[in-house]
């Protein structure tokens, strides 16, 4: 059968993953499935904050250039991730803040260099951009929360501005807000509703937003986000691109089996399914252009590290052979 990227461009969609630079070019299997099947990729790590300015003006730039030539080499375009979140900035930012060395109008100065040399190093080759992850707080309802590290420090308007900073620098990139649950995700829809609202006054205060990222990090035991297509449509109707950027859905392992085998065999099957509802919902959306999963295989997934007792998230199991998963985004490309 045809590879993933082969026929998502039979149907204009292009399928991607987040890329682990410790293993590109390092594993030829690993490195063979992300060439061969996918026409987008991401920056799992090194295009973060801590991994580009490791020490202040230090920058670090070769893993993530390595990507970018890496996804040239093979027609892949690139989603840059991110610019402007709460985890993973250097420790001498947070340092500096925390002892006082690093007042707010220094710190705003910081962030707009930041913004400014990244998104400048890079113009010209980042499709889209995650320029601001993950700032509405899960609660009904839900708000930009207050007590977020930018947030409380530089105010909300913040955000906006790193939107600006970024267009500055890169005129023709994609700009998006990306964060999870914010897509039909939770019983009460109050997260996409308050993102909607945001984005909606962003748009008509003319500020440079361009798309809004879905991750979409499922869970088997939470079931299907069944106002998906919808709310992404809701996004889209404003004018915006939408994106599905961190597909992966876990489910219970055995702590210690390397394996990663699913407790539960529903799993087996709720896993293909969500998977398949996912991209769906990004196919029945016309300005849904991507759909992202995050990492390959399950033995380099995020999830058995992040989320006690989970695994077996990705499209690849842990020797890198396709699961269900796999096959169920085939079929329905
Ligand atoms: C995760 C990476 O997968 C891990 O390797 C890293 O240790 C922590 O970050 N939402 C995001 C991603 O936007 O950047 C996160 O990636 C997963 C959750």
């Amino acid at each position: 059968a045809d590879s993933l990227r082969t026929l998502a461009a039979g149907v204009g969609l292009r399928i991607g993953t987040a890329v682990n630079m410790d293993e590109l070019n390092v594993d030829t299997t690993y490195t063979g499935i992300v060439a061969g099947q996918f026409n987008t990729v991401t920056a799992e790590n090194v295009m973060k904050w801590d991994a580009i300015e490791p020490s202040q003006g230090t920058h670090n730039y070769g893993p993530a250039d390595q990507l970018v030539a890496f996804a040239k080499a093979h027609g892949q375009l690139v989603r840059g991730h991110t610019l402007l979140w709460h985890n993973q900035i250097p420790s001498w930012l947070t340092t500096g803040v925390t002892n006082g060395t690093i007042d707010n109008a220094a710190l705003r100065d910081i962030l707009h260099r930041h913004i400014t040399d990244e998104v400048s190093h890079f113009r010209g080759k980042i499709w889209q951009w995650d320029v601001a992850n993950e700032f509405f707080t899960d609660s009904n309802p839900s708000t930009i929360n207050p007590n977020d590290f930018w947030i409380s420090h530089l105010g909300a308007g913040v955000i906006a501005d790193a939107f600006r900073w970024a267009h500055a620098a890169d005129p023709h990139a994609l700009l998006f807000y990306n964060d999870y649950n914010i897509a039909g995700e939770d019983g009460s829809n109050a997260k996409s509703d308050a993102v909607y609202a945001w984005v909606r006054q962003l748009r008509s205060q003319g500020v440079p937003i361009d798309g809004i990222g879905n991750q979409g990090h499922l869970d088997t035991q939470y079931g299907f986000p069944t106002l998906l297509t919808q709310d992404l449509q809701r996004y889209a109707n404003l004018g915006l691109k939408v994106a599905i950027t961190e597909a992966d859905v876990r489910t219970f392992i055995e702590t210690t089996d390397a394996n990663q085998t699913p407790t539960d065999n529903l799993a087996t099957f709720a896993q293909p399914y969500e998977y398949s509802q996912m991209l769906k919902a990004c196919l029945a959306v016309r300005a849904c252009i991507s759909f992202t999963v995050w990492g390959a295989g399950d033995a380099g997934s995020w999830v058995p590290g992040t989320f006690m007792g989970e695994g077996y998230a990705d499209i690849y199991d842990v020797n890198l052979k396709p699961k269900a998963a796999y096959t169920a985004l085939q079929q329905d490309l």
